[in-house]
């Protein structure tokens, strides 16, 4: 049979690669919106958690494709500030923020004095997969470190620089290793099983 099509919800050209990389050998055509001439609305992110999102986003992208879908939602996680920023993550701070590196300071800030024993951390994605007729399955990764004192590293992008693997490298230090060990990897990689089940259905 040939491969049936999986509609990608983001046309983040980083979020792309990855997502390829990932499911490119799991028997499906992935394609973005605009390689399949489909414009989405942009979704508004304002579920209470990642699953809510993710869902909305692989609903909508489903429904106005025709095809099935997949989106992710991602955030971090701070023990020190009992779990916060976690699903409000990209706008922490508020409108002020001008940046990441706005948002990596403040998250410092909040943690001054904080020992590093105390600044525990998690990047936590959920991955939803959804079908036209609004069938939907998700999928879960975590990934452990803690906030680092001060950043460190050049790639990545949001809160690379300031989390730290238990190594002490930032996962702005990392390159490509990112996509094998990342929240947004583990929670695809786990979809891996059902998209060869649901193959089939297609
Ligand atoms: P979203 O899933 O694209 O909405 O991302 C949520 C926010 O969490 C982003 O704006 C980033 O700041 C942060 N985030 C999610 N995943 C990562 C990651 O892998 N590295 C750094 N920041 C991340």
């Amino acid at each position: 049979m040939t491969d049936p099509t999986l509609m990608l919800s983001t046309g983040n050209a980083g979020k792309v690669r990855e997502i390829r990389a990932i499911l490119g050998d799991a028997g499906w055509r992935i394609v973005t919106p605009a390689e399949a001439g489909v414009a989405l609305a942009p979704v508004a992110e304002s579920g209470r958690s990642y699953s809510e999102n993710a869902i909305a986003k692989a609903v909508a992208a489903a429904r106005a494709s025709g095809l099935p879908a997949i989106a992710d939602d991602s955030g971090i996680e701070v023990d020190a500030l009992d779990g916060q920023p976690g699903v409000t993550s990209a706008r922490f701070g508020g409108p002020s923020m001008r940046d990441d590196l706005d948002r990596n300071a403040l998250l410092l800030r909040r943690l001054e004095g904080v020992p590093a024993a105390k600044r525990t951390a998690r990047f936590r994605a959920v991955v939803a997969l959804a079908f036209p007729g609004d069938r939907v399955f998700t999928r879960e990764g975590v990934i452990e470190g803690r906030i680092a004192l001060a950043p460190q590293g050049a790639n990545g992008f949001g809160y690379d620089p300031i989390f730290l693997l238990p190594d002490g490298r930032s996962t702005a230090e990392i390159g490509e290793e990112k996509d094998r060990i990342s929240h947004r990897a583990l929670a695809l990689a786990a979809l891996r099983p059902l998209l060869a089940e649901l193959r089939a259905q297609a």
